[in-house]
């Protein structure tokens, strides 16, 4: 892609102007490669960081996700951004967007196509998506730049709290934060804690944050959404065996290892496991490092939060914002709330 300018931080040239500007900050630069991988496998019970479904093979598979019958989160806050969009560009005025992830097309469009008719006539408008996955960002620029003339892409390969402390300067007065998909549910209390903490410090008062997440409901429908007819999400919670074993010379035997997705009640929150057959033995050679499994024993690759939408409010409201404006669709499923930065 001749029209992509790839600077590596603290390099941020702007004022060449070119359409997009990539820049890979210092990603995992905290603690070597796989480090959490082993943490998480030598604890009781066993985890594994979510991270490491989204090689390019899970990011496919979670693509497929986002269309099943089952997995109503997507298409629901679909529905909800789009009539969010008749109003938001009224409600956040003239804005640089920020959005944690690559952002898939379709949601990302309504939002820019809000703030561009906001922005004063021929501006360019700043759109700054920070993601972990290179190739994933490379995507959705090129998507969006191809329909948005206008639109400067300004990405960050980085972890979200690497991303927020390196954001480039403002070209518009506001800033617009984003996280959609109810990717919040997949951070623990205290990560959820210390990301608000982050996108408080990032932001002005007037800026101003637009989240979706998941609410509580029935729990038979939850838990179908992470048990689809079709396997996809079962393939996806394997897949992360397999790219373990991939990067970290691993011999995870893929066919002794059982999806599991239940909804936990107590702590309200969709739980994914992978389920050892029988007794074995597990190495990542690369990491030096080698595990017991007992018959049935469980990695947890994932805990998906689902929230009542007044807690979701106070703990945002906590770190410093107002709530503005909500929408949820009729079944009252998903929720997508836009705060103010006080
Ligand atoms: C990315 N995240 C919001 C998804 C979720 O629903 O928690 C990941 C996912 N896991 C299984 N299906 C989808």
């Amino acid at each position: 892609m001749d029209h992509v300018q790839r600077a590596h931080f603290p390099h941020h040239q702007l004022q060449q102007q070119p359409q997009i500007i990539i820049r890979a900050l210092d990603v995992g630069a905290l603690e070597p490669d796989g480090a959490d991988a082993v943490r998480g496998l030598g604890a009781r019970p066993k985890t594994l960081p979510p991270k490491y479904f989204y090689d390019a093979q899970g990011s496919r598979l979670f693509d497929r996700i986002t269309t099943l019958p089952e997995y109503y989160l997507t298409r629901t806050e679909q529905l909800i951004l789009a009539d969010c969009a008749r109003r938001l560009g009224g409600l956040v005025g003239p804005a640089d967007l920020i959005e944690l992830g690559a952002g898939s097309a379709r949601k990302t469009r309504l939002v820019i196509d809000a703030l561009m008719a906001q922005a004063a006539l021929k501006a360019p408008l700043l759109y700054v998506p920070i993601d972990v996955s290179e190739a994933a960002l490379e995507e959705a620029a090129a998507g969006l730049v191809a329909a948005f003339p206008r639109l400067v892409v300004s990405a960050l390969v980085a972890t979200y709290e690497t991303g927020l402390a390196a954001l480039p300067p403002r070209l518009a007065p506001r800033r617009l934060m984003m996280f959609l998909g109810s990717t919040i549910g997949n951070l623990d209390p205290a990560e959820s804690e210390a990301f608000f903490a982050g996108v408080a410090r990032a932001l002005e008062p007037g800026d101003a944050l637009l989240l979706g997440f998941d609410l509580v409901k029935t729990p038979g429908v939850i838990e179908a959404a992470y048990n689809d007819a079709q396997g996809v999400t079962a393939a996806f919670n394997l897949n992360m065996l397999r790219h373990l074993n991939r990067r970290f010379d691993g011999d995870f035997d893929l066919g002794r290892f059982q999806h599991r997705a239940f909804f936990n009640a107590e702590a309200s929150q969709i739980e994914m496991h992978l389920a050892s057959a029988g007794a074995q033995f597990v190495r990542l050679r690369k990491l030096g490092f080698a595990t017991r499994f007992e018959a049935g024993e469980t990695i947890r690759t994932e805990i998906s939060r689902k929230f009542r939408f007044g807690d979701m409010a106070a703990a945002v409201e906590r770190h410093g914002f107002a709530l503005a404006e909500r929408w949820r669709d009729d079944q009252q499923w998903f929720a997508v709330a836009l705060f103010r930065r006080v």
